[in-house]
């Protein structure tokens, strides 16, 4: 079964502050965009890679990827509609699906490989999670109401993996555009989208070198990480 990657990389960043585009930024004098594809390409289970890039910058990013044989794509104004986009470009043969953030660029192959494992294990959807470390609590306003057990938490990473037909089912439109229906509007990750359709998802360890690039001092530890290896 061939594994094809949906790379949504078109976002903006706000929270790392202005500038250019989040995918664009630079980590140890390269752009997160290469490096998150790189890293892609060490997984040897990867096939074809679709990148979603800012509108504005769908040549930069193709110029970045000329040897990493990806098909990059204009991205939407949502993650969702990123990723949808990025889909519609997959070449049809392939029939497993990860998609993974452009911002997690530092994931390792192992990550992605052991994601691709449970899905040839039968898996129609697969997520890497790690415990919750912080004490969490649920609040009103500044007052606390609860604490919640988090030994049952799990905070959830990417590359997010899945069958191809049930990835296409929980990206199917299910309201008009603009205002999409209730399911794309309440997701904040496709296997959610998945899971809203009452189909099952599991969970395979992630890696701390997956996180985010979210904030300014992500990329401080970003580049911390990359020195280290
Ligand atoms: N993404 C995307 N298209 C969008 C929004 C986000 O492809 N319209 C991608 C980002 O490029 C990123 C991933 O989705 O790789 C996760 O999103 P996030 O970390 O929120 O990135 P940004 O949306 O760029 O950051 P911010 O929310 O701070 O603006
Ligand atoms: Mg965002």
């Amino acid at each position: 079964m061939s594994v094809g990657v949906l790379v949504p990389a078109a976002g903006r960043g706000v929270r790392l502050g202005g500038g250019p585009a989040k995918a664009l930024r630079l980590l140890a004098g390269e752009p997160l965009l290469v490096h998150a594809v790189r890293g892609l390409r060490a997984a040897p289970s990867v096939g074809p890679v679709v990148v979603a890039a800012p509108a504005a910058d769908v040549e930069l990013a193709r110029d970045l990827l000329a040897d990493y044989d990806v098909t990059v794509v204009p991205g939407g104004a949502e993650r969702q509609e990123s990723v949808a986009l990025a889909l519609a470009a997959l070449p049809p043969d392939a029939d497993l699906v990860l998609v993974h953030d452009a911002a997690r660029c530092l994931t390792p192959a192992s990550v992605v490989e052991a994601v691709v494992v449970a899905l040839r294990a039968g898996a129609e959807a697969v997520v890497p999670v790690l415990p919750v470390v912080d004490t969490v609590k649920r609040v009103d306003g500044d007052r606390v109401v609860a604490t919640v057990d988090r030994s049952a938490l799990r905070a959830v990473q990417t590359p997010q993996g899945f069958r191809r037909d049930v990835l296409a089912a929980a990206h199917a439109d299910p309201g008009p555009a603009p205002g999409r229906g209730p399911r794309w509007q309440a997701a904040t990750d496709d296997a959610g989208l998945v899971e809203a359709l009452g189909r099952p998802v599991v969970t395979v360890p992630g890696s701390e070198e997956a996180f985010k690039v979210t904030r300014p001092l992500d990329l401080l530890l970003a580049e911390a990480v990359l020195r280290a290896r």
